[in-house]
This record gives C-alpha cells, structure tokens and sequence, in this order.
C-alpha cells in the first residue's frame, strides 16, 4: 500500500508534468531527491504520488534495496508516460502564451509566436531540439519488462518505419498512430481533428483475428520482426476503415495500379488501431549507422556548426552529376547548407536496393566543396502519394531542422495509372507545397531541370540557355540510363561519376547475366508441367546459370504437402513458390515454376516479390478446359465432375485467366518442343538470354 497521503490529493497539470518527468529521468532516487528536485515537501510529493498511482500513471513496488529506510519504489507506466507526452505539449502552449502576454506587456505587441498547433513555424527555428516519444533509458528498462506480459502485435517493416519516425519526432506533431477522429479529418482536409497540417494517415493496421483479441483502453506491446519491443501503445480507437474513400482522397484514385492503393488493399490489415505511443527503444540497424540520424541528432549537428539555413533534397534514386549541380545550385540560391537525405525505409518497389545507393552517394559527397553539404539517412516508409506526399517530406523536413526543402518535377510519382496515365500532373507537387508552404514551416526551392551543355562542357538550367538554337543539348533519361545498365553499354562521365557506374554495375549485372524467374499458370493438365521440363533441358543446355524447376506436384509434395486447395490455402502455396523463386532470382540463377496458380492478386504478389531481384516472365498456357478435360491425363477431371474431388480448378473452383502475361502460348495447336522454343525467344527478346 502507498503512504496515505497527508493532504488532500490537488495536483495541478504543470505539477503532474513536472513529477512524471522527474520519474521518468530518475525512476531509482529516494522520495528525499525527487521532493528537492521539485521543490514540494516530502508529505505532498506522497499526496501527488498516491494520486498519480491512483490514476495508472505511476507503478509502486516494494522495494528490496539497499535503501531500507523507504519501502516503496514508484515508476513511470506506459499510461504515464504518454500523458508525460502529451502534457508537454500543453505545459509548452501555456508557457508560450504566458511569454506572449508578457511580450505584449513590455512592447505593446505580440512576440509573433504562433499557437502550437502551428508547430512547426513555431519550430522554423532549426536549433531547439522537439519532443520524442521515448522514456529515459531507465525507465525503458522498467517498462520493457512491463511490456513483456502484454499482448503484442509484430510490426510490418512498413509499420516499423512508421513507429521509428513517430518515435524521434520525426512525425511530430504526432504522438501515436492515429485516432479514428485524426484519421477521418486527414483523409478528407490533409488536418489533424485539432487543425495542424498533417497529410498522410499514419495507421497501425492489424488483420480482425488481433483486432478482435483487444479492448479499448488496453496497452500492446509493439514489437519488430525479431520480437524485440520497440513501443507500447495505449489503443484508444479501433475501427474498419472505408479503404476506397482512404484511396480515393488520400492518393487520388482507387486504382491499385498505385503502389499504396494496393498495399492498402492487398497487404494492410482489415482493421486499425490508434492510440498513444510510448518508445522504449530504437529500431536496431545494422548499416551505415554514422550515417543515421534522428532529426535531434541533425539539429544538434546543424547547432554545432552554425548551419542556420539547411536545403534538404529527398531522393530515393542514385545521384548523378546532374543531380549535384542542381543540389549545389539550389544550396547556393537559398545561401544555405545542403543536407542529402535519402530515404533509405521503403520506396517504390523496383528501386535500386539503399545498400547500392548508399555507396553511391558517399562517392557523390566527397564532390560538394568541403563543409558546406552533409548526407543523413532517413528510414522513412514512401507511399509514393505525389502532392500529399511532398507536403508530408516538408513537415518531416521541418522536423529534422531543415529551412528549406527541394521540391522537383513530379515528386515522389507513382507512375502510371490503370488507363496509362499519370496520377498526379507533373507540377501538382510544387502547386500544392506552395498553398502550405507557410504552415509547413520550410521553403520551397523549385528543382530546376538541368542538362549537359556539350560546347561548353558544364550543366545548366535547361530553361536558362538562351543559346540553345546553337548549342548541342545532352541528357539521359532515367529509362535509357537503366537500358545502358542492363544492356552493358556504355555511360558517358558528362553523365555520372564513374565510381557511381562502378556501384551501379556491380549491383545491377546486364540483364543476360541476372537472376529471372519464368512463371507458367495454366489449368491443370494444360502441358505447363511438360514445357517447363522442354524449358528447363534447353536453359541447361545453354549453361552459365543454375536452373530450378518448381512444379506445381513437386511443391506440393516438398514445400506444401499439408496443404489443400481453398482459397487461401492455393495462394499460401503460391506464396512460397514466390518466396524460393524470389531468393532463387536475387542470387543469380533460373527459376522455371509451372503451378495453377488461379488468382490474378496472388499472382502480382508473386511478381512483385521478384522484380526487386529481376526479371519475371508470366507465361499463360492457355489449353481450353475442353481441352484439359478431354486430355485428362491424371483423370482428375473426370472425378471433379462425379464430385469425388471438391474445389476443382476450372469446375468448381475459379481460374482467373492472366489479362497480360509476357506471353501466351497454345498447346492445341502447337506441339511442347515449339512451345518452349518461343519461351526461349521471349527471353531473348527481353534480354534475358544472349542471342544463339
Ligand atoms: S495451386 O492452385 O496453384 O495451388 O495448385 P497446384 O499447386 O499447381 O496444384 C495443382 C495440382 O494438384 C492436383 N490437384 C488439383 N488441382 C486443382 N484443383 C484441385 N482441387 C486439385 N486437387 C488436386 C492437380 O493434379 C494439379 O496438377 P497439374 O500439374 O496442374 O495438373
């Protein structure tokens, strides 16, 4: 039991403020220390405390140490800390109005502070460090052992970017994932329910199963993929989201030919879950960790060396020269420092992997003149969100101490739309930072479009060249330049830094010499198995890369054997095929697959999966199911239609033919052998093979 208080329990904020952060920095002194470090008497410091322990905000253990005078230890909850947070902000607003009152007093006007939910004007100043959602050190250690009896969710890798960015202050003025209420009113005015700027809706999705297992009001523990905890979470709301209303607002169109419209639909869990967050620790990396900073970290950095005005450029591609001109030249019209902060969490699927890029702009930096540009890694999860998205960079921008931000011609693009249309206009970006420019707290520096200038061997402005009637004009284009990649060809030192080529090429082989995966869907009994076979005899043939052959009965058998045909049960069979074909492809070798392979999602996973590491060829042998029937080689058909077999692809279970596969061959009018030659020259054709 605590103490009994000797005063009526009246604890005001600023007071609650002030005990919980004292027991968050020190959890371990005497009651004697904490009552003189805030100044009260040891009997209210038992009033504050018992009323604190009352409200779940303070834990009280008896104590077994060497102090035997005191019976009772007292630390910070995840409940307390979090109001810890959440009262900082208000303590702050306070303060600030008090010191504008008095301003007023003294000049006759306002200090011109803006109110808090402006906070990042308010923060345009890049030196004062911002709020983070972590407990000390000390008291982590506390509440990680805490945190061990809760339930827990395991964190997606998008969602431990997330959490990493909410917990540094990355995302502030975040405290949490959010609310139903913030979600809401950031789908449809880009504004938390209090009215600050907030762009993107920053959501813990789970799949019903968890969702079901948590009441409101219950703490979890969060906890990355190696089951470390990284956070608890308070969860105060929990709903079903309108997934094409989040799609439609948030990035333009309910189409899931945008890589964030169909992670929401296709990986994103079905329910989400909001709440306050308390940070215990860090996501662990391994790489390049000097070169990680959190935004305190860089303001720290920037204090140190006087770097009042910083330009930051957000990229998720390798630097060439062209981008270092243009990153110096806007550095040089903001007369600021130049910060290169690469997004290093997730981009757009098909990126060059950061390990490659990170090489790539170390060799850049050692190109900007000494002292005046620095790089940092930011471990940001991208949704490739256009004008929201640009807005959203800017606040994260603000939050790392940065004054100005490079916004270039269609930023953070998704690429094109189901009908082959761009998403987002190619200056929607630019339009939308400059309507918020003054809320986001950083200037806009337009990206200029820079290209070679052969006469007079320098880069400039393309819309700078008066002469250009006379001059000889050079650039590469992002898909030429990965044409000259896989093909071997040549890349021009006006182009790039040769130790940037160097990188490039070592990560990125020519096409012939990478990893692909050939992927044949088919009814069953339509010959997949038999061409795969024809396929797999001529690549060995052929030589120079190892071949696998994954058939749909050999899978079953070795990788998938307690396995049926349910729905879920086919695409968790796909799934590994994926998954083997992927680590197959990444390492430089052939990987044939010839399941059925009935679903046209399950499909794009799998081909999603492997684009990362190269090449994937979709071949749909297209046997009519006349055709299988009559064929009925395993006279599996025959049993389907007497009902001896239940969810039989083509009778009683759904085939999604491919809409387009690489490539579509027929086997009723073609025999195997020729079949399988123009799979062979559709590999050609797309590089993957040297000519023959
Ligand atoms: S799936 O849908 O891709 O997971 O199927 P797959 O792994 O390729 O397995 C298909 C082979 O299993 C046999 N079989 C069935 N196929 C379809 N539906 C049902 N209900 C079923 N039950 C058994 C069939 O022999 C398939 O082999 P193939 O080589 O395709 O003829």
């Amino acid at each position: 039991m605590t103490p009994a208080p000797s005063l009526p329990p009246q604890i005001d904020e600023d007071q609650l403020f002030r005990l919980l952060r004292q027991l968050d920095e020190t959890p371990d002194v005497s009651q004697r220390v904490t009552a003189k470090a805030l100044g009260i008497s040891l009997g209210r410091l038992n009033a504050y405390l018992r009323t604190a322990a009352d409200h779940g905000f303070v834990k009280v253990t008896e104590r077994d140490g060497p102090d035997r005078r005191q019976r009772y230890g007292y630390a910070l909850t995840a409940r307390g800390a979090v109001t810890k947070n959440r009262l900082i902000d208000r303590f702050l607003a306070r303060k600030l109005a008090e010191y504008d009152a008095l301003h007023a007093e003294l000049t006759g006007v306002g200090s011109g502070l803006v109110p808090l939910k402006y906070r990042s004007k308010f923060m345009q100043n890049n030196l004062a460090p911002i709020p983070e959602l972590y407990v000390s050190y000390d008291s982590a250690q506390k509440l990680k052992v805490e945190a061990g009896e809760l339930t827990s969710h395991d964190l997606t890798p998008r969602q431990v970017c997330d959490l990493e960015l909410l917990m540094n202050g990355g995302f502030n003025p975040l405290k949490g994932f959010l609310s139903e209420k913030d979600y809401d009113s950031v789908v449809s005015d880009m504004r938390l329910s209090d009215g600050s700027l907030w762009p993107m809706p920053i959501t813990l999705d789970v799949s019903q199963a968890f969702a079901d297992k948590i009441e409101l009001g219950q703490d979890i523990a969060l906890r990355d993929a190696e089951g470390v905890i990284l956070a608890t979470m308070t969860v105060t709301d929990k709903w079903v989201p309108n997934k094409s209303r989040e799609a439609e607002k948030v990035f333009g169109a309910d189409d899931q030919a945008h890589p964030a419209v169909y992670y929401l639909h296709n990986t994103a869990g079905e329910v989400y879950l909001g709440g306050p967050v308390t940070g215990i620790q860090q996501p662990v990396h391994y790489d390049f960790r000097s070169r990680r900073d959190t935004p305190n970290e860089l303001r720290a950095y920037f204090r140190k060396l006087g770097w009042r005005k910083v330009v930051a450029f957000q990229t998720r591609n390798p630097l060439h020269r062209a981008h270092q001109e243009l990153t110096f030249r806007a550095a040089k019209e903001a007369q600021a420092n130049l910060l290169i902060h690469p997004v290093v969490g997730m981009t757009k699927p098909g990126d060059v992997d950061h390990f490659t890029r990170v090489r790539c702009y170390e060799a850049v930096l050692d190109k900007y003149p000494q002292s005046t540009t620095t790089m940092s890694l930011l471990p940001l999860a991208m949704r490739m969100a256009g004008p929201r998205e640009a807005v959203w960079h800017g606040l994260i921008r603000a939050n790392h101490g940065c004054t100005h931000f490079i916004v270039g011609r269609d930023h953070a693009g998704p690429g094109k739309n189901s009908q082959g249309e761009d998403f987002y206009g190619p200056y929607d970006a630019q339009d939308m930072f400059r309507e918020y420019q003054s809320e986001i707290g950083v200037e806009m520096v337009d990206f200029k479009h820079m290209v070679y200038v052969q006469e007079r061997a320098q880069y400039e402005p393309a819309d700078e060249i008066a002469d250009r009637e006379n001059v000889t004009i050079l650039n590469i284009s992002g898909t030429e330049l990965r044409r000259r990649l896989s093909e071997g060809l040549e890349i021009p030192d006006w182009f790039s830094f040769p130790e940037v080529v160097n990188e490039l090429r070592k990560t990125k082989p020519p096409r012939a010499k990478q990893g692909f995966t050939v992927f044949f869907t088919g009814l069953s009994g339509s010959g997949k198995s038999t061409i795969a076979n024809a396929l797999m005899v001529k690549l060995m043939e052929m030589g120079g890369r190892p071949v696998t052959l994954l058939d749909g009965d050999v899978v079953r058998k070795h990788l998938s054997s307690e396995l049926g045909f349910s729905k879920e049960h086919r695409d968790l069979n796909i799934k590994r095929i994926g998954y083997v074909a992927s680590e197959i492809t990444k390492n430089g070798g052939i990987a044939i697959c010839a399941p059925i392979a009935p679903y046209t999602a399950t499909r794009r996973a799998v081909r999603e999966m492997i684009e990362q590491y190269g090449a994937f060829a979709e071949v749909h042998v297209s046997t009519s199911l006349e055709e299988c029937e009559r064929r009925d080689r395993k006279g599996l058909y025959k049993l389907a239609r007497e009902g001896k077999i239940k969810e039989f692809t083509g009778i009683s279970d759904p085939y999604e033919e491919p809409e387009s596969p690489e490539l579509r061959v027929d086997t009723e009018n073609v025999d195997v052998d020729n079949c399988a030659h123009q799979v062979i020259l559709k590999l050609e054709s797309m590089g993957l093979i040297a000519g023959h």
